[in-house]
């Protein structure tokens, strides 16, 4: 069963995203020796990162890697390195020693091929060989996807590590995104979600697994949804 935490704003949903963050950090840490971090792109967990950066001074031992990512550059406006850049790391977050980047520019077969390699090279594999992240913290769209896992697209389906996306129903049409395996793999998963317009998909994220909201297969017992009471008007923590 996914847990639920409601803020009343969005500050308040950011303020409680980076803890959950902060927690899984502190947890891999302790009982690993390394944290294996993958955050989301889009731009609802912007101030999230900007919390995270102030409330943790010591990024020794955090490796941070990337759901997804559009296949651009990272100076390109829609590349979500250069979102991380310019929030989390910008204020005083991880070293850029440690922040993966999806080189997007390769074209996103090439970068899809690349990430994996480098996740298989950095990341401990569990049974099925998939790289176990210490937690996957995903954004939800208004149509049910996360990271880069659209409804009837083929990424959906995808197996191995990562991913090329194309047709993207949210631009740019071109991305790698992890697959489902691998987020499914993590050990806590965290969505954040704030807004009316994410109202649907978050009930959805909450119901039955369902393809036709691609988020919904990364709901259970290791799953939490942090939104704000625009995202979640019939819940209260
Ligand atoms: C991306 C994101 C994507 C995002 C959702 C929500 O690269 O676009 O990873 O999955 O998290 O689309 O985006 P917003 O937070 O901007 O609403």
């Amino acid at each position: 069963m996914t847990e639920v935490y409601v803020g009343a704003t969005a500050e308040e949903a950011s303020e409680e995203a980076a803890r959950r963050i902060l927690a899984a950090i502190t947890e891999a840490r302790e009982s690993r020796g390394v944290a294996h971090i993958a955050l989301a792109g889009g731009a609802t967990p912007k101030r999230a990162y900007e919390l995270l950066a102030a409330e943790l001074d010591d990024w020794s031992a955090v490796e941070i890697w990337f759901g997804d990512e559009r296949a651009v550059g990272a100076d390109d406006p829609d590349s979500n390195y250069r979102m991380l850049n310019e929030t989390l790391m910008a204020a005083g977050g991880p070293d850029p020693a440690n922040v993966h980047r999806c080189e997007g520019e390769l074209g996103a077969e090439e970068a899809a091929d690349a990430y994996a390699t480098l996740l298989t090279e950095r990341v401990a594999a569990g049974a099925d060989g998939l790289p176990v992240l210490d937690l996957a913290f995903q954004g939800l769209g208004p149509d049910g996807h996360t990271a880069s896992l659209f409804p009837e697209n083929p990424g959906l389906d995808a197996t191995g590590i990562c991913a090329p996306v194309h047709n993207s129903p949210k631009p740019p049409p071109d991305r790698i995104t992890m697959t489902l395996g691998v987020l499914q793999a993590a050990r806590s998963i965290v969505f954040m979600a704030t807004g009316e317009s994410k109202a649907k998909p978050a009930k959805a994220l909450l119901g039955a697994p369902d393809r036709a909201v691609p988020a919904s297969l990364l709901g259970g017992e290791r799953t939490v949804l942090v939104a704000d009471a625009a995202a979640l008007p019939d819940y209260s923590s």
